[in-house]
């Protein structure tokens, strides 16, 4: 190699390695502002049913359809989600009375908007889902979190280091607040049984059955689930079939729903109301041609072996 050949070599991985320190800077700067900026939400929107005890049960149920036990643990105490001493530490509240005091727009804030009281971010709480949440549905889960026995112990303060800042400038967990719209107001339905319900409670259902109830392929988003449609099993079956599958887990021909692939516990105190919903928003569905398992026949290769010419 000749000398000016190196020369261009080292100016060139100078170049690079300049490159790489302005890309990583910039990515660390991002979710620093990010995390440091005050998100102001309309206080019309922070609003929620008055929580009392009547509400505790639908709000358990609710609660525990919506997944927050899944990451603020079964007596909802809280947990590190993120535990390392490279990338710091964030841990899911306390949401017990033991916890820190909050006012409903507080819990709105949190739950709806991602956010914290001052307005800046949290991480990791999936609020895009939550968004739109109705005020009677987080009056509920209130009233559930108020109801439940005091947990106190220490919480340790959210830290990230110079890595987990980076790391989640990458995308390792999201920062809703700052990433989602802050506009959307509560939905507002009708008490009993609708359509429009349906389609609110059934969000959570078609993550595996997909947004028309078709069913999705195993491998698909790495959950798959069978149609619901008329084109699919429970196309022959009436209401009542459907309301006693999810609520005992067995369907009318007698198959025990796998709970580990098809979660039908954390939907089964759902409201009769709620889920008769669901099954009329379901009817609304055109039959699917992607047949029981949803697969859809376009997307399925030809494997026959070709006979040579
Ligand atoms: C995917 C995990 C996840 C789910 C699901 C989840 N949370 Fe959270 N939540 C978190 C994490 C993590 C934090 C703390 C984030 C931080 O400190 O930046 C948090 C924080 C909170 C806070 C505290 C806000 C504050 O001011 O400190 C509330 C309230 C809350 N969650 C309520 C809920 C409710 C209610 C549900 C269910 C509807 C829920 N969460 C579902 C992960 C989750
Ligand atoms: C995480 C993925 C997932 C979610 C979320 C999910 N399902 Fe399922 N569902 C499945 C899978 C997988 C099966 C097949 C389970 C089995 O056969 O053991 C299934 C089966 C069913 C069946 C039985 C179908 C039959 O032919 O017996 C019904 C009914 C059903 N789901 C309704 C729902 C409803 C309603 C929701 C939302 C409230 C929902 N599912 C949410 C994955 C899911």
């Amino acid at each position: 190699m000749s000398s000016k050949k190196v020369n261009g070599f080292v100016v060139l991985l100078g170049g690079l390695l300049g490159l790489v320190a302005v890309v990583l800077g910039a990515a660390y700067a991002s979710t620093s502002s990010k995390l440091n900026r005050h998100i102001v939400v309309p206080h019309a929107l922070l609003t929620a049913t008055p929580p009392t005890p009547e509400l505790v049960a639908q709000g358990k149920a609710i609660a525990n359809a919506e997944g927050c036990m899944h990451c603020h643990t079964d007596n909802l105490s809280g947990k590190y989600q993120l535990e390392t001493g490279i990338l710091g530490n964030i841990y899911s509240t306390n949401l017990t009375p033991g916890g820190p005091k909050r006012s409903v727009a507080d819990w709105a804030l949190a739950v709806r908007h991602g956010l914290r009281p001052d307005g800046t971010a949290l991480i990791g709480m999936p609020s895009q889902a939550y968004v739109d949440m109705s005020d009677d549905d987080l009056g509920a889960i209130i009233a559930y979190m108020n109801s439940l026995p005091p947990v106190t112990k220490a919480i340790p303060a959210r830290k990230l280091n110079v890595i987990g800042n980076l790391m989640i400038g990458a995308g390792i967990a999201q920062i809703a607040g700052v990433e989602m719209k802050h506009d959307v107001p509560p939905i507002r339905l009708q008490p009993g049984v609708s359509v429009e319900r349906g389609k609110y409670r059934s969000k959570l259902c078609t993550i595996c059955h997909a947004s028309d109830f078709g069913g999705l392929p195993p491998g698909f988003a790495g959950a798959a689930g069978p149609n619901l449609s008329k084109s699919g099993e429970p196309g022959t079956w009436t209401e009542a079939d459907f309301v006693r599958t999810i609520r005992t887990g067995v369907n009318p021909v007698g198959h025990t729903l796998n709970k580990m692939v098809m979660p039908w516990d954390t939907f089964r105190d759902f409201s009769d109301d709620d889920l008769k919903s669901i099954w009329a928003y379901i009817q609304t569905m055109p039959p699917s041609r992607r047949g029981a398992m949803g697969i859809d026949p376009s997307l399925v290769k030809d494997t026959t072996p070709k006979k040579k010419v």
